[in-house]
């Protein structure tokens, strides 16, 4: 089947994205992210919506040129409605119905983290539902079963931080950010834990053996913290390769136990892998293999598949656009966005 391409758009935190996809290949994948907000400390929702306004034609106009395609050549335009920083996601919305008011293209509304799911189906095209899904990121930490495309039953979310709000954090106390960053944290320590000792020090796998498949992540946070307050200055700068592999091993080892256990009970035997934390080293190797132990295929996305961007959010839009569903021009943000097609709420 020739289908034609669809033009994603990402705006829902510091990144400004656009792609180009088409039957499962992608064309193009734009991304610029911000980085003036390290001044800051965090994401500032205010200077981020004044940026995605200040870069959104030249990255969409980027990613239709190197796709080599104009508006008229396009099926379809899908862009994230949420959830995200509103003013951020309005950018996109707004921007995305512009070009659906010049062009007469259909336009769908993507959930970002649906998005985060079809970047496992970009991946992977054989990646054919029902699977267990973890999508961890800087803002989610969620276990999706996924049913079927559009049918979600979430089984466990996070209580607390996000593991890679928690990556995000533990980089900020050990200082290893570089000028511009703020969620690198989970790469930094990534590439710092290589020269550690993941067994240095035993901090709390949160939840691990509690039933259910709930997730806590301050607790490993906040265990560092008092390490590092009690470390003179001297031994913290010994230590920091130590503790940053002995926090990423904790944070590790929770979300594979809960997450094979998941598919486990489900009794699936694939798994997805997604967001911005399926990027990390550790957890891809320890999960792939907990995975073969237990006879269960973990599929994850490349890195830049996993981060945010609006590849996902293209394939996202263009399986529901060629079911016929469509958005009208009242699309708006949603900036808390509860999944659509939930089938099932609570933790089995
Ligand atoms: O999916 P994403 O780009 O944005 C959200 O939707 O939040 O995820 C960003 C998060 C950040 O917290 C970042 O530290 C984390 O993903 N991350 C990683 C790695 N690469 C990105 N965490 C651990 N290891 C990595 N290699
Ligand atoms: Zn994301």
């Amino acid at each position: 089947m020739t289908e034609a391409p669809v033009l994603g758009i990402e705006t829902s935190c510091d990144e400004t994205a656009a792609a180009v996809v088409q039957g499962g290949g992608i064309l193009s994948n734009v991304i610029f992210s911000q980085t003036e907000h390290s001044l800051y400390g965090g994401v500032v929702p205010e200077l981020a919506s004044r940026n995605h306004v200040r870069k959104i034609v030249p990255v969409v106009q980027e990613s239709l040129d190197s796709a080599g395609c104009g508006l008229a050549d396009l099926g379809g335009i899908a862009v994230t409605r949420g959830p995200g920083l509103v003013g951020c996601l309005l950018v996109g919305v707004s921007f995305a119905k512009g070009l659906v008011m010049t062009s007469g293209l259909p336009l769908f509304g993507v959930h970002h983290i649906e998005g985060h799911l079809f970047a496992g189906r970009l991946e992977d095209p054989g990646l054919i539902p029902p699977f267990m899904a973890l999508v961890t990121s800087g803002g989610h930490t969620q276990l999706l079963y996924v049913r079927d495309w559009g049918q979600y039953e979430v089984w466990g979310d996070t209580r607390d931080d996000a593991a890679g709000e928690a990556f995000d954090k533990v980089a900020k106390m050990l200082d290893i950010l570089e000028e511009g960053e703020t969620t690198m944290g989970g790469p930094r320590i990534s590439a710092l834990a290589e020269e550690g000792n993941p067994e240095a020090f035993a901090f709390p796998r949160g939840l691990m053996n509690t039933p259910g498949y709930e997730f806590s992540f301050s607790g490993v946070k906040t265990s560092v913290l008092y390490h590092l307050k009690g470390c003179t200055g001297a031994q913290i700068a010994s230590q920091k390769p130590d503790i940053a592999a002995s926090f990423q091993a904790a944070v590790v080892d929770v979300l594979v136990h809960k997450t094979i256990s998941a598919a486990k009970a489900a009794k699936t035997s694939r798994v997805l892998l997604t967001g911005g934390v399926a990027a990390n080293k550790r957890l891809r190797k320890q999960m792939a293999s907990s995975g073969r132990d237990h006879g269960i295929s973990v599929t994850f996305p490349s890195p830049r598949l996993c981060t945010d961007n609006a590849a996902m959010i293209a394939s996202a839009g263009a399986y529901h656009l060629a079911r016929g569903e469509r958005s009208g021009l009242d699309l708006n943000a949603v900036p808390r966005m509860e999944l659509p097609g939930l089938v099932l709420k609570n933790t089995p």
